[in-house]
């Protein structure tokens, strides 16, 4: 992968991008008197836009990249900042995805630095001696962590796509864990809800409850002095400290003191995987999103696949006609998911057949548009054979054709709840993610079969769904989100909502959401869903389950040489700033 960074220029070709930067604003003046006239905003620039759950994280990867970084730069300094300032879900004790593309070289390319299960994990280990899966010990113990691949991961990506170096990423989060932040209410208002967790484990309750045991509230200054030494050490002797280094004998000590698996081999084997991502097609628009082990490429792409079969936009946004087969569509992908999906270094996913469009319409033939399925009488159904062969999500755009879209986690808020002693970060809960059993929902309710079983070493399915789409070869769009099971589904809201409905990127993220995960059988509507369209749906056969707010799904585009961002309502802390 090459890429261009800004030119030094001189003489004739300063006065050419004079010129060029003239004709650049009036096309920019032009497209934001357009749209100032729409409801909900979106941030503007002309150099690049970067879109986080964290307006620290925001602003401190903008700068970055205007004072010269290029989008993965940001990306691996937000990665880092939001471990800090966000830690429920921020990390360097979890693992994730992150898609880069380079419309300079076409290429688009997967960075997977899901977690590990350890060396000595076995297929039961979540399951007691009557067989019955217990999911306290899968969330809440030393046994649920995976091996984390946060740090392996964002090194990896500043290694081979960024221009600065691992030390100059990490100073600005090493800033902020050592001299502190000022709490948002969000803040305090997360470790006040997780209070009993966070509480159970000394090493967790030294890190979030002050000296005398009281709560942080907003505006109290919050220090990690123990992540500030880890990232540090980290800045210092490069990823490997973390997975052979003090990080890690703090991290095995842990274990080995509270019955964990982790062990030094499992830390030093550890590697991240750069994969090709799940590609497909909708309405002429080139769809790039993560492959397994995330299930979320592969079935954004086979919904839309369903969905490019009816006249969406003639249906209208949102109109129960549209969500009956949103709905519908939903269903039948996340039976699929139930049988099909699981790290493919260990089993075989059928994924052409499952992202074949003649594969979808063959699904799309058995919705009945004006009555539900119930969802008992679907099931994963037989893809056409294989032919030749609490979370946080942050986007971001620069004016050297690279386009990131990252999504990491911890699994829960705050992951296990366990704080490593003298490492001062979270581990993850991931391990729930695997099938404890087959047939058994994981935290999310999702059904996870045979695919997803517990092996050494393989990586626990996901639905985090990391997502950019081209159109005639350029970068149009960035987006992905948290919220469990919701992730495809909000991910596949927001892709529509550009294509099919033409909302700029703030009204596409805004709008109010739905999902549908095939069991249980019914339909989560957020607010603003008119209560006329939930009768129509439910005379449909529909069952409706009014929700809390799902996603945070922050987005960015490019438009006619414009950079948007479109920032999640739905988090307090979120932001879209551009340069
Ligand atoms: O990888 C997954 O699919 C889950 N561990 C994601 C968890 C999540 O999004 C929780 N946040 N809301």
């Amino acid at each position: 992968m090459v890429f261009h960074l800004r030119p030094v220029t001189s003489g004739l070709m300063a006065t050419a991008l004079l010129l060029m930067t003239a004709l650049h604003a009036l096309d920019a003046h032009a497209q934001s008197a357009i749209l100032e006239g729409e409801r909900f905003h979106p941030e503007q620039a002309s150099h690049g836009m970067v879109a986080s759950s964290h307006t620290l994280a925001t602003d401190i990867a903008r700068d970055v990249m205007a004072d010269g970084g290029n989008a993965v730069d940001g990306a691996v300094v937000a990665g880092f900042v939001l471990a800090v300032v966000q830690p429920r879900s921020g990390n360097i004790g979890g693992g994730g995805f992150m898609l880069i593309s380079d419309e300079n070289s076409d290429d688009v390319v997967a960075i997977d630095y899901r977690e590990t299960a350890p060396a000595a994990a076995t297929e039961t280990m979540f399951q007691n001696e009557a067989g019955n899966a217990v999911s306290d010990w899968s969330r809440y113990t030393h046994r649920a962590s995976g091996v984390p691949g946060t740090v392996a991961g964002l090194a990896l990506a500043l290694d081979a796509y960024g221009t600065l170096s691992l030390a100059e990423a990490m100073e600005p989060a090493i800033r902020l864990a050592e001299d502190g932040f000022k709490v948002p209410p969000r803040f305090a208002a997360g470790l006040d809800e997780a209070r009993d967790r966070l509480s159970a484990w000394e090493s967790t309750r030294q890190v979030f409850f002050k000296e005398d045991g009281s709560r942080y509230r907003a505006g109290d200054t919050f220090r990690q002095p123990d992540l500030a030494a880890t990232l540090t050490r980290i800045a210092e002797h490069g990823p490997r400290e973390f997975y052979a280094g003090k990080t890690a004998e703090l991290l095995v000590a842990e274990m080995e003191r509270n019955d964990g698996l982790i062990t030094m081999d499992d830390m030093a084997g550890y590697e991240p995987q750069i994969r090709e991502p799940i590609h497909g097609t909708y309405r002429g628009h080139d769809i790039y999103a993560m492959s397994p082990p995330s299930s979320g490429g592969v079935h954004i792409v086979q919904m839309l696949n369903m969905l490019e079969n009816d006249d969406i936009a003639a249906l209208g946004h949102n109109s129960a006609s549209t969500l009956h087969l949103m709905a519908e569509s939903m269903k039948r992908a996340y039976a699929d998911r139930s049988k099909f999906l699981g790290d493919t270094d260990f089993v075989d996913v059928p994924l052409s057949g499952l992202t074949a469009k003649a594969y979808a319409t063959h699904l799309r033939d058995q919705i009945d548009p004006q009555h539900a399925t119930p969802s008992d009488d679907i099931g994963p159904d037989d893809p056409w054979p294989y032919e030749s062969g609490e979370t946080t999500h942050y986007s971001i755009a620069d004016d050297n054709g690279l386009m990131v879209s990252n999504t990491y986690t911890i699994n829960f808020s705050y992951g296990s709840g366990i704080v490593v002693d003298g490492a001062g970060f979270l581990l993850n809960n991931e391990m729930d993610d695997f099938s404890a059993k087959p047939g058994e929902p994981n935290a999310y309710g999702l059904i996870g079969g045979e695919a997803n079983k517990i092996e050494p070493g393989k990586r626990m399915l996901s639905s985090m769904t990391p997502t950019i789409v081209k159109r005639d070869g350029k970068n149009l769009l960035a987006t992905g989100t948290p919220g469990g099971s919701r992730i495809i589904t909000t991910t596949l809201q927001v892709v529509m909502n550009v294509i099919d409905h033409g909302m700029n990127i703030q009204s596409a993220v805004s709008a109010p959401r739905i999902h549908h995960q095939w069991l249980p059988d019914e339909i989560a509507i957020e607010a603003g869903i008119s209560p006329d369209t939930i009768d129509r749906l439910e005379a449909k056969g529909h069952r409706i389950e009014p929700t809390r707010a799902m996603g945070a799904a922050q987005s960015v585009m490019v438009d006619a040489g414009l950079f948007l961002g479109g920032t999640d309502p739905r988090r307090s802390t979120s932001k879209a700033a551009g340069w």
